[in-house]
């Protein structure tokens, strides 16, 4: 399974198609602590996984789809049926409180919002503005496959350390944070909660205890010095630098190259 049902920032469907021979063939379980749109997670199909996000309303999309992924597609069919410009509106101002509703809601909006991408301002609150795309259903939902390879997943809604802090010998860690850099204090971050460079050394920290504790790891981050200055000198880390290509807004004549930095322990 290779797509996500999510567009989300940062996502990494790119590493998939191009870097997936670095992910390890053998491990025990998969951990995830920045979720987002789970590229890697749905990529790998892992018997058992630890899933986890700071992102509430994206956790409980998630466990919507564990627990009642039929209630979530009707509930997607009912907004792809009444989809308009209107009722788009209504839907953004609504705070619906079952799992089932808040994950349909979410989805609606991530594939007819403007750019696609779902962010929350600073007070929490979704405000994009309707998008030009109204393709609610995209055939990419494969909810019932994705809810079996679910089954065996613990999806928790925490701050990452505690994520990787349980994670032990021959467990494979994926961490694909939010790329803060160290002259960006203030970069803007996919909930109200932004994540900020003392977020960046905490991470650091937490996977240099991981490290030794023999757990697999594999993290992609900006490839800035602030951030190769964070791994160089710990033991055990090995830095690579990869180079992409990304269209801006899905305007081709606006494709510009990235550079990326992958780190590496015990794979
Ligand atoms: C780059 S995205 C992950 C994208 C994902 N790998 C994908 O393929 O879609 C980073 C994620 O980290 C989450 N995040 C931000 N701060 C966090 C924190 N302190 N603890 C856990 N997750 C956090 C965001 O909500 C976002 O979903």
């Amino acid at each position: 399974m290779n797509n996500t049902f999510l567009m989300w920032p940062g996502g990494k469907n790119w590493f998939v198609k191009h870097q997936s021979y670095r992910l390890p063939a053998q491990y025990n379980r998969y951990i995830d602590p920045f979720l987002g749109g789970g590229s890697v997670f749905f990529y790998m199909e892992p018997d058992k996984a630890i899933l986890s996000d700071v992102n509430s309303e994206l956790i409980s999309t998630y466990l919507a789809i564990q627990q009642d992924w039929e209630g979530l597609d009707r509930n997607l069919r009912t907004h792809a049926r009444k989809h308009n410009d209107a009722y788009y509106y209504t839907v953004r101002a609504q705070h619906p409180r079952t799992l089932v509703r808040i994950a349909a809601r979410m989805i609606y909006l991530n594939r007819t919002c403007f750019n696609g991408i779902y962010r929350v301002n600073r007070q929490g609150e979704f405000n994009i503005p309707k998008g030009s795309k109204n393709t609610v259903l995209t055939g990419q939902e494969e909810f019932e496959r994705r809810s079996v390879l679910l089954r065996n997943a613990d999806i928790r809604c925490c701050d990452f350390e505690a994520t990787i802090d349980e994670a032990q010998e021959e467990d494979f860690l994926f961490c694909d944070p939010p790329y803060a850099i160290q002259e960006e204090q203030n970069f803007v971050g996919y909930t109200q909660n932004l994540f900020h460079w003392r977020d960046q050394i905490r991470l650091a920290n937490a996977l240099e205890r991981a490290s030794r504790r023999n757990v697999k790891i594999l993290m992609t981050n900006a490839n800035h010095p602030s951030i190769r200055a964070l791994y160089e000198n710990r033991e055990g880390f090995l830095l690579d630098e990869v180079s992409r290509y990304s269209s801006i807004s899905g305007n081709s004549s606006g494709r510009k190259q990235y550079s990326e930095l992958i780190v590496s322990a015990n794979i």
